[in-house]
């Protein structure tokens, strides 16, 4: 049987590297999928050719959230898992740090995912039969272990996996049945790079950072994070909460080049 037959699943951030991987692979397991992203273009193809659904979404806007989850409670009177994806890169070391990109990370990185449990969360209490859910926050392993590199992700990736854990112990003190986890992949071969790929010597020497960061010696493949939402999101996690789960060819294991 499929894991997640009849499940109402939004993924923000589904139009590309991890949130397709997951919108693709939850459509594979049964899961009526909810595409929310600020690309409509490739949001819409994605939704298509895998049968999912697309919504406009800019995660750091209240509204947009608000008109999404009105919705899936219009389309389908319950939603069962909420993944919150979408995110963004980074502000640079400290001494290069720009206010306004800071203010645009925080908002997307931090304020995203906040307003994805708010109101994701908020129609979960509602669902039929009383409330039930799981919320997964992908946050990195650089929630854990910080890079000088960039000062900015470090510290929206930390405040993810402490915020899930606030979430969690919420809901589970208000007896509600609505789980929240986080997710801390290693270094994924998605788009998110493509900025530092300008010309085939700067992806090589990228690939082989990032590969340096790993003992397992490469990047992970987004349908290897997908996974792991997939076990949050169905049943078989249903005594966990409050949570991390870490996905990164065991990066956060090792000693510095140890
Ligand atoms: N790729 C990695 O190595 C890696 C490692 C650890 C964590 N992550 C995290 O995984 C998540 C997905 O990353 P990815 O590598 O798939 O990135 P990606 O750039 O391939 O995809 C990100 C998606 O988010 C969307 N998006 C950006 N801003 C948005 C907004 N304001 N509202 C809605 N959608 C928005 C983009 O349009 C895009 O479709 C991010 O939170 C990222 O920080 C990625």
């Amino acid at each position: 049987m499929a894991r997640l037959e009849n499940k109402i699943c939004l993924i923000s951030g589904g139009a590309s590297g991890l949130g397709e991987a997951m919108v693709r692979l939850f459509r594979e397991e049964g899961a009526e999928v909810y595409l929310g992203d600020i690309d409509a273009a490739r949001g819409e193809a994605i939704a298509e050719d895998c049968g999912a659904i697309f919504l406009p979404l800019d995660v750091s806007e209240e509204d947009q959230w608000v008109a999404a989850v009105e919705r899936i409670e219009k389309d389908r009177g319950r939603l069962d898992v909420v993944v919150n994806n979408a995110g963004i890169l980074g502000t640079g070391p400290l001494e290069t740090i720009d206010v306004a990109r800071w203010d645009r990370l925080f908002a997307v990185n931090v304020t995203g995912v906040m307003l994805g449990c708010k109101h994701g969360g908020m129609l979960m209490q509602r669902n039929p039969g009383g409330s039930s859910g799981s919320i997964i926050n992908i946050s990195s392993n650089a929630g854990i272990l910080a890079t000088a590199a960039d000062c900015g992700y470090s510290a929206t990736k930390g405040a993810v996996r402490l915020m899930t854990k606030s979430i969690a112990i919420n809901f589970a003190r208000r007896g509600l049945s609505i789980r929240c986890n986080s997710v801390h992949p290693g270094p994924t071969d998605t788009p998110i790079f493509e900025p530092w790929r300008s010309n085939e010597k700067a992806s090589a020497q990228l690939d082989a950072t990032l590969r340096e960061m790993v003992p397992l010696g490469r990047l992970g493949q987004p349908r290897e994070i997908a996974h792991m939402a997939l076990y949050l999101a169905s049943d078989d996690s249903s005594f966990s909460t409050g949570s991390e789960f870490v996905v990164d060819g065991g990066g956060t294991s090792a000693l510095a080049g140890m």
